[in-house]
């Protein structure tokens, strides 16, 4: 067997961890060769790939980031490279001439939009799914996102100590793009008093309320708000615009304009905390380490029994694989009544939403209201 393997769009911890388990699993058990493609489709476009040996993928489990490189706006089907030009063919053509038996392709969905372009064309993929932001349909983790929850929440539970000696409302802006899994889970695993998502838009007055009630009770509060996030009737807050990206906007900077939304009609001083990529850095947590080995390992198992064109899955706590088309130009969002957003509520936390009822938070006196 010739099995290649790419990482693509935004790195994330334990991208190393997949590639580890995929190449020594498919070394060990069926002696396949591996191939490696530097800056993810780039390499593939511009004709860059190494052989891996089994010594380059040893000793890179704890490690952050990706020994190939990766790249989130090489897109062969549009290229930024040649005017937005359709390169598919050619980089068909270099598959072809490398003799690979399939690609494993470490991605999040824009990433696996474009494998399922290129399986049109005769290539074969197998997706590992991975994002912090743990919006990939059809698999219930993402690789990378628990250890971007545990760095979140590390800085809530930073923001809780200095704002509690000032009496300040701290706002914490994660990243997370169109949904609210990292700002949700942080929120919680921190105790944040409010937590703005996108899936639940929010109202100032709300948060200014709940603000004003902690200032009289605890002098201070601690705002989780997803980057993604926006008031009722406002709209997404936009870093930048990558031209040739597949999603060409970056969002960023939500928790500078909720400060000044609230400045004026809260008392209190109010500081942001833009967490930015350090949630994306360094050294992937335990269970995302396990979780990478077990996605690389079942990637690996799929290629050795040829069953291409799949992505690997965490469905109920068990490893399955989807249909890449499945999987490719969707999102999945946090439903605004799961039992995260239920728990979240029942133990007195605030989503800015003053109409959103949930069973749990109906159930009288054993939930104080804000
Ligand atoms: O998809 C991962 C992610 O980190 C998002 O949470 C964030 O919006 C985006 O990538 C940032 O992208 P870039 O690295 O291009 O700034």
């Amino acid at each position: 067997m010739k099995v290649g393997i790419l990482t693509g769009g935004g790195d994330c911890p334990g991208l190393n961890a997949v590639i580890r388990a995929v190449a020594k699993s498919l070394m060990v058990d069926c002696g396949a060769e591996i191939v490696g493609f530097e800056e993810g489709f780039l390499g593939l476009i511009e004709r860059r790939s190494m052989p891996l040996s089994y010594r380059d993928v040893s000793g890179i489990l704890a490690e952050g980031g990706t020994i190939l490189g990766t790249h989130n706006k090489a897109n062969p089907t549009s290229f930024y490279g040649a005017d937005g030009a359709d390169v598919s063919d050619q980089v068909f053509e270099y598959y072809q001439e490398l003799g690979l038996d399939g690609i494993v392709v470490l991605g999040g969905d824009g990433t696996m939009s474009i494998c399922h372009e290129m399986s049109k064309k005769g290539m074969r993929f197998i997706g590992v799914p991975k994002t912090i932001d743990n919006d990939l349909m059809q698999t219930d983790r993402t690789f990378g996102f628990d250890t971007a929850v545990a760095i979140a929440t590390d800085g809530i539970d930073r923001l809780q100590t200095t704002g509690q000696s000032h009496g300040r409302v701290m706002i914490l802006e994660t990243m997370g793009r169109y949904t609210g899994w990292l700002a949700l889970y942080a929120g919680i695993a921190g105790g944040a008093d409010v937590i703005l998502i996108p899936e639940i838009p929010y109202d100032i007055n709300e948060i200014a309320r709940v603000c004003e009630a902690r200032a009289k009770r605890q002098r201070f509060t601690i705002i989780a708000v997803a980057e993604g996030a926006r008031a009722k009737e406002g709209s997404l807050t936009v870093r930048e615009v990558v031209e040739g990206s597949p999603d060409p906007l970056r969002l960023g900077g939500v928790g500078n304009v909720l400060k000044q939304q609230l400045e004026g009609l809260i008392n209190q001083e109010i500081r942001t905390t833009v967490l930015g990529h350090i949630q994306r850095g360094g050294s992937p947590s335990p269970f995302d380490r396990i979780l990478a080995t077990q996605f690389g390992c079942y990637a690996g198992a799929l290629a050795a029994q040829g069953k291409w064109g799949r992505m690997v899955a965490l469905q109920d706590n068990k490893l399955t694989s989807v249909k890449l088309e499945h999987v490719a130009n969707q999102t999945r969002y946090v439903k605004p009544d799961s039992m995260a957003v239920t728990s979240a509520m029942a133990i007195g936390a605030s989503f800015g939403d003053p109409d959103l009822k949930l069973p749990l938070a109906h159930l009288g006196d054993l939930v104080p209201a804000v």
